[in-house]
């Protein structure tokens, strides 16, 4: 019994919680985390790893990246570069196949239960006909890609009915669309316009192709929101029926992310209208039938992120939530990062320097970390506090592991947070954590992240 539920707590205690608890950390889309990464090429212990994934037969996710876009949102903190030229965009597409030739070749058999996803930048700013010759690849070359379930990330403003069916007929049924928000002041201040209007007729498009699921991301915390304003918009959103939704908090980051810098921080909300922003999207989205999903997502109760999270089998990585425990990735293109039981391993970002490690010897990996056991346990503790909402008593560890007087110090320090009704026993002598408690997950998971006291150089975005 969750005694902490949001809907019931006067919202001038939670933002005074939220303020209170609003430092910087982790996203923790990985554990241990990008910045502990080395510079140094992990490719033979990575083609090590490719084997011994395929040989096992686990379920794997290809991800593969499109990093070009039209036009820079103010806003955008992913791996995209900006450009019209067809030529650069074809390069790319022709270096990508190579990839993934090369890679595949050391898969000994198919790959079983698997997913492919296509992420960006823009997935869809290329022509159909280079869109359907990518995917026809991919299911020719990689063994057991015929099977696999299909998603996709797009940009309404640019994804065309044709880019659509390509997709539609390749099998895909899982669209997520980019929208942030619908009123028309925010949407000037980030550059990035697109009407209500325009939306309702691309879901409809989306639903007539055969697209099964409809995820639609928001932001909270971008230039000129406001409570008044933003309600409208979750209200609009509801209107589409999605499936999913995802609700991020703007990550602004001007120091290391450029165009950041042409965003007037005048007009950013105020530390309490974002937290407002963000406890509006919780209440009317969960009171509107949706579970929400971790930190910033929302499902419909019979999708199957709702049902993992309640059978304890969500994950996380970086393409989002997903079904599968443990799912392991393989990435392809610029920047992609492979997600495998043993190590992470991540593609050289510019595309430019991607198609030059590729011409000469098929692999661009060239930053990484190998898992020790301490890692894989850690990772095991905060992917379950990050999905399923449960933190597990580390004193049931086996007493010579080495980690375990560590956890248990970790697990210890929680007790603030149980004080304050964001965790709550259960019944294994570990915690669960209550609706309250979902909006400070990043907070609950630092305690075990044993590499973040010697980052203080890293800047993280805020927590909430
Ligand atoms: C690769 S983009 C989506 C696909 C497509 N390029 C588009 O914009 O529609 C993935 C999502 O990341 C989110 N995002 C991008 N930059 C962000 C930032 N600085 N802070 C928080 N979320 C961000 C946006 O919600 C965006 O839709
Ligand atoms: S938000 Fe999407 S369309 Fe906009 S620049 Fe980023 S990746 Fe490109």
């Amino acid at each position: 019994m969750d005694n902490r539920n949001l809907h019931n707590i006067p919202e001038t205690e939670i933002l005074e919680l939220i303020e209170k608890l609003d430092v910087r950390g982790p996203r923790y889309t990985s554990y241990p985390t990008v910045p502990v990464w080395h510079a140094e090429s992990i490719r033979a212990e990575y083609q090590k790893a490719l084997l011994e994934t395929s040989r096992k037969g686990d379920p794997v996710a290809l991800y593969v990246h499109l990093p070009f876009c039209e036009k820079r949102c103010l806003y955008c903190g992913c791996n995209s570069h900006i450009t019209r030229d067809q030529d650069r965009i074809n390069t790319y597409l022709d270096v990508l196949e190579k990839e993934i030739l090369s890679v595949s070749s050391t898969f000994e058999q198919q790959l079983e239960h698997a997913w492919l996803h296509l992420g960006g930048g823009t997935p869809t700013h290329l022509a159909p006909e280079r869109l359907e010759r990518l995917l026809d690849v991919l299911i020719e070359v990689i063994p057991g890609a015929d099977k696999f379930e299909r998603s996709v990330e797009v940009d309404p403003r640019i994804t065309t009915i044709d880019h659509l069916k390509v997709l539609a007929d390749h099998g895909f049924k899982r669209v997520s669309i980019g929208l942030q928000d619908f009123d028309m002041a925010v949407q000037m201040a980030v550059r990035r316009e697109f009407s209500y209007e325009e939306m309702l007729g691309f879901v409809a498009q989306c639903r007539y192709l055969g697209f099964e699921s409809v995820n639609i991301d928001l932001i909270y915390g971008l230039p000129l929101q406001n409570r008044e304003s933003w309600n409208r918009t979750l209200e609009l959103v509801q209107l589409l029926h999605p499936d999913r939704l995802a609700c991020f908090g703007y990550a602004h980051l001007p120091e290391k992310i450029r165009h950041q810098r042409a965003i007037n921080e005048d007009q950013l909300p105020s530390a309490r209208v974002r937290l407002g922003l963000l406890l509006d999207a919780h209440k009317f989205f969960t009171s509107n039938g949706y579970t929400s999903i971790g930190f910033d997502h929302f499902a419909l109760p019979e999708d199957k992120l709702a049902k993992a999270q309640s059978e304890g089998n969500l994950w996380r990585n970086f393409m989002g939530y997903t079904e599968i425990r443990g799912l392991q990735m393989i990435g392809f293109g610029a920047s992609a990062i492979s997600e495998l039981d043993s190590l992470f391993a991540q593609n050289v970002p510019l595309p430019e320097l991607y198609n030059e490690m590729i011409d000469k010897s098929g692999w661009a990996v060239t930053k990484g970390h190998e898992l020790d056991e301490d890692d894989k346990l850690r990772k095991q503790i905060i992917n379950d506090l990050m999905c399923n909402l449960i933190i597990k008593n580390p004193s049931q560890l086996a007493m010579d592991n080495p980690s375990r007087d560590d956890l248990i110090e970790a697990f210890n320090s929680l007790k603030p947070f149980e004080e304050l009704g964001f965790i709550e026993k259960s019944t294994d002598s570990g915690y669960h954590v209550t609706s309250l408690g979902q909006l400070f997950l990043r907070n609950l998971a630092m305690p075990f992240d044993r590499y973040l006291p010697k980052q203080q150089q890293v800047t993280y975005s805020t927590t909430i």
